[in-house]
Formats: structure tokens, C-alpha cells, sequence
């Protein structure tokens, strides 16, 4: 497999496609029966420091920015939609700090730095499972 081609093909899908249409595996919905207000898998957020790996349009930081999480970071392989998580958070009087990478490489993340990692729907994507585990080790 040629991950940099699988790369490309994905930053085009979304890149085209977005994720507007996924309305029920935005937070505060993790698919069709379970929702973060009824199960309170994050519970209390504020001042944490939160990175969410593959962001997409930023509907799921802007939850936790709602919540008076301390910091957003988002890492998303599409520009185009960090360009539109950009735009969404700005929107919504939300600050956060927006890298386009694919979740696999090295992108200036810090290390040991944030209270929370996680990806809501994204991860399915990795061209390396056991690269991204690696990492997730460290950040
Ligand atoms: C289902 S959407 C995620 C929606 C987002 N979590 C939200 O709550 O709005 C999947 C996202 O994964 C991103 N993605 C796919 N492959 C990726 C990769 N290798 N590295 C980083 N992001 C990737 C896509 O660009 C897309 O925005």
C-alpha cells in the first residue's frame, strides 16, 4: 500500500464530501443510540486541554469549547476542513489551534501535553494502526 496516495484520496474525499451530512456522529452524538449527554464519556471538560485527531469541520471542539474546555487543538488531513473548522469556531467566539496533517506523521504536536486525545469517528481512517497507538502513547 502507498500510504501517500491513500492520503491524497482521503484529503480529496473529504475535502469534496465534508462531513455536514454526518449529523449523528458529531459530538454530542457518538452514532444513532449513544450520546455524550446521556453517557458522560468525557463528563466535566473545563480547562482541560483537548486534542481531537481527524476534526474534521470542528462541530465536535466547538462542543467542548461550549463546555469551557481550556484549550482546542484539531488535526484533520483535509484542508478544507480545517479551513471550515477555522471558520466554524471563529464563528462561535471559539479560539483553537488548527493543524492539517495526516494523523500518522509528526506535525509539531506537543508531547505530553494534553488532558485528553481522542477522535470521534476518524481513526477508522489510519493508513497505521500501530504508528498511531505508538504516538498516542506519547501525546
Ligand atoms: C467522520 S469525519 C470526522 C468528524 C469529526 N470528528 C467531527 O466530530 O466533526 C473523518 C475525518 O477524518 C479525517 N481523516 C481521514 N484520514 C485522515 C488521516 N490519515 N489523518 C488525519 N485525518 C484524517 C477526514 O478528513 C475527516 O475530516
Amino acid at each position: 500500500m502507498n500510504k501517500h496516495s491513500v492520503y491524497e484520496t482521503n484529503s480529496f474525499y473529504w475535502g469534496i464530501k465534508g462531513n455536514e451530512f454526518l449529523r449523528a456522529i458529531v459530538l454530542p452524538h457518538y452514532g444513532a443510540f449513544v450520546t455524550e449527554e446521556k453517557h458522560q464519556l468525557f463528563g466535566d471538560v473545563s480547562g482541560l486541554k483537548m486534542l481531537e485527531v481527524g476534526c474534521g469541520n470542528g462541530q465536535s471542539l466547538q462542543y467542548h469549547g461550549d463546555r469551557k474546555a481550556g484549550e482546542l487543538w484539531g488535526m484533520d488531513i483535509s484542508e478544507k476542513q480545517i479551513e471550515k473548522a477555522a471558520q466554524h469556531l471563529t464563528t462561535c467566539g471559539l479560539s483553537a489551534t488548527l493543524i492539517c496533517s495526516p494523523m500518522e506523521e509528526e506535525c509539531g504536536i506537543p508531547k505530553n501535553y494534553f488532558d485528553a486525545v481522542y477522535s470521534i469517528y476518524a481513526i477508522g481512517w489510519t493508513t497505521d494502526l500501530e504508528v498511531l497507538s505508538a504516538r498516542s502513547l506519547l501525546i
